[in-house]
C-alpha cells in the first residue's frame, strides 16, 4: 500500500485497500502532484460505505428486482375530458402567482447520442441551427410576457457536464433570461464498476469514472434546495427532460388539472400504439400509481387490448411531471422521500489494468435513481393524456428512431400544421411532412393560436424555408 503523510488521506487509502479497491492507485508512481491530489480528492468524496452495500443488495445477491405484483391499467384524463379547459385557467393562476418552477432534467451523458457536450446543447433546430437549451429557455420568456412575471428555472447538471452549462448559457447570454431565474446544480454522481470483479473503473490513469446517480437525482437536487425555493414563493415543480423538444413547459393545463385534482405527482402520458415500444406505461398496484418499464411488464400485459383495440397498457411515459415540493420535501416529521436504486448497464471506454477498454460491449455497471419512483408514495398521482404528435419527440440516439432526424420531422409537422391553422399555404409530401423546411422560435409561439397573434402584420414569403423569429 502506498504511504503518505496526510493522516486522512492514508486512512481512505486504507478504506480502499480493505475494500479490494486497491487498483485505483495502481498509476500513482507515474503521477504528478497534482493529479494525485485530484485523486485522493475523489477518493474522500465516494462513500465507500454506501456503494459496497449497493453492491451486495444489487450485484452480490441473486435477488432480481422483484417482479411488480399483478398491475393492472391505470385511469387517466383522456384528450377528450371536457374539464380540461377550464384547468388551463387554474394553472395559470398558479403561474402568475410564482408558485411554479421549471426543472429542467440535464443531467445524462447521452452516450447514445455521442454529441461532444451537453444534450442541451445539440443544435436541433432545422435553420438555424439553434439548441434544445434555447428552445427551452426561449419558451420561458415566452411564458413571462403570457404570465407577466418570470418563471424561476432549474436546470439540474451532473459533475461531468455542470461547467460546460454554465459556460454555455453564460456565452449565449441565458438566450434572454436574467441568470437571477436560472439555478444550474448537479446532481450526485457514484462510480461506475466492472460487471464481474465489481471494481471501480477508471476515466484514465489516476481518475476514477463516475456516472451521474439517474433522474431521480432531481428529487435528492429538489430536496436540498427546498429551502430556497420555498423562500421564493414555489410549492409545485415542473420537471421535464432535455431530450424532447416537443416539451410543452409549464404547460397550465397540466398545472391547473394537478391542482383541481389535489395531487402530488402528475405526468403526462402518451398513448402506446405498438406493444414493442420500448416505453415505460403507468400502471395501478392496489391503489398506487407507479411506472413499470417495457421489459418488467409480462408478454400478455405487453399485448392485451380494450374492446376497442387499443392496449390496456398503453399508457407511455413522457417524463414530464408535475410535482409538490411538500410531498418530496415535506417540512413535517419523516423527512425527505427515499429513492430505490436501480443496476444500469452500459458501453463505455475505460482505463483498467493499465490499458484502455472500449466500448463495444455493454462493460459497465452503474447505479441510477427514477424520478418516478415517487409516484407510488404518493396518496394521490393523476395520468393525463397528451397527444404524441404534439408532445413527444425525444433525441435519443444518433440515427433511427428516436434522433435528430425523427425529432425534426416532428417539429416540422408541428409548426407547418400550426402555419395552416393560421391561414398559410403549406403543401406537405405524401407522409405529411411539409414540403418547406420551417422554424418557429419558441419565443414566439407555443401553439396556433399564439402564432395567429405573433403574424399579424407579418407577409410569409411564397416559397424558400419559413423562419419565424
Ligand atoms: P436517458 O435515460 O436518455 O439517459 O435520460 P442519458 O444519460 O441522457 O442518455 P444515454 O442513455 O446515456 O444515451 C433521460 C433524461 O434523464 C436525464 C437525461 O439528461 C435526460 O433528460 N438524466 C439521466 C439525468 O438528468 N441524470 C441521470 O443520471 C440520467
Amino acid at each position: 500500500m502506498i504511504q503518505l503523510e496526510d493522516p486522512s488521506d492514508q486512512a481512505v487509502v486504507a478504506k480502499f485497500f480493505e475494500a479490494d479497491q486497491g487498483h485505483l492507485f495502481d498509476d500513482w508512481e507515474q503521477l504528478d502532484s497534482l493529479a494525485r491530489r485530484h485523486l485522493l480528492t475523489d477518493m474522500h468524496r465516494i462513500d465507500l460505505r454506501f456503494l459496497q452495500q449497493l453492491i451486495r443488495d444489487h450485484l452480490d445477491s441473486d435477488a432480481a428486482e422483484a417482479p411488480i405484483a399483478a398491475p393492472t391499467p391505470p385511469d387517466w384524463i383522456p384528450l377528450t375530458d371536457p374539464g380540461r379547459e377550464t384547468a388551463t385557467e387554474i394553472g395559470l393562476h398558479a403561474l402568475r402567482q410564482g408558485e411554479v418552477a421549471v426543472l429542467l432534467v440535464a443531467g445524462g451523458v447521452g452516450t447514445r447520442l455521442g454529441h461532444a457536450g451537453p444534450k442541451g446543447s445539440y443544435p436541433l433546430l432545422p435553420i438555424s441551427g439553434g439548441t434544445l437549451f434555447q428552445v427551452f429557455a426561449e419558451s420561458l420568456v415566452r411564458l413571462r410576457k403570457q404570465v407577466g412575471r418570470h418563471i424561476h428555472w432549474i436546470i439540474m447538471t451532473s459533475p461531468s457536464n455542470h461547467e460546460q452549462t454554465v459556460d454555455y448559457f453564460q456565452q449565449h447570454s441565458f438566450h434572454g433570461l436574467a441568470p437571477s431565474e436560472v439555478t444550474i446544480q448537479p446532481q450526485e454522481q457514484l462510480p461506475v464498476l466492472d460487471p464481474r470483479r465489481r471494481k471501480i473503473l477508471r476515466a484514465g490513469p489516476g481518475r476514477v469514472l463516475f456516472s451521474p446517480d439517474g433522474h431521480g437525482g432531481s428529487i435528492r437536487l429538489l430536496q436540498k434546495i427546498s429551502e430556497d425555493l420555498r423562500e421564493r414563493g414555489i410549492r409545485h415543480i415542473y420537471s421535464h427532460q432535455v431530450d424532447n423538444p416537443l416539451a410543452r413547459i409549464a404547460d397550465p393545463e397540466l398545472v391547473g388539472l394537478h391542482l383541481r385534482e389535489k395531487s402530488s405527482f402528475t405526468s403526462k402520458a402518451v398513448a402506446k400504439t405498438d406493444p414493442e415500444e420500448k416505453v415505460g406505461v403507468f400502471c395501478k398496484v392496489g391503489d398506487r400509481l407507479r411506472v413499470i418499464e417495457y421489459s418488467e411488464l409480462g408478454p400478455n400485459d405487453r399485448v392485451r387490448t380494450e374492446p376497442d383495440g387499443s392496449l390496456c397498457f398503453r399508457a407511455g411515459n413522457v417524463a414530464t411531471h408535475v410535482i409538490d415540493l411538500d410531498f418530496i420535501a415535506p417540512q413535517s416529521a419523516g423527512g425527505p422521500l427515499q429513492l430505490p436504486f436501480h443496476v444500469a448497464r452500459k458501453a463505455v471506454r475505460h482505463w483498467l489494468d493499465g490499458r484502455w477498454h472500449e466500448a463495444s460491449s455493454l462493460n459497465s455497471v452503474r447505479f441510477e435513481t427514477f424520478i418516478f419512483d415517487v409516484l407510488p408514495m404518493a396518496d394521490r398521482g393523476l395520468v393525463v393524456e397528451a397527444d404524441r404528435a404534439l408532445e413527444f419527440a425525444p433525441v435519443k440516439n444518433g440515427e433511427g428512431a428516436d434522433s435528430p432526424a425523427t425529432s425534426r420531422a416532428a417539429l416540422q409537422k408541428l409548426w407547418a400544421n400550426w402555419l395552416v391553422e393560421c391561414g398559410v399555404q403549406i403543401e406537405f409530401d405524401d407522409n405529411g411532412a411539409p414540403l418547406r423546411l420551417i422554424e418557429i422560435s419558441s419565443r414566439l409561439a407555443g401553439d396556433a393560436e399564439q402564432l395567429r397573434l405573433a403574424l399579424e402584420g407579418v407577409v410569409i414569403a411564397p416559397d424558400g424555408p419559413i423562419l419565424l423569429r
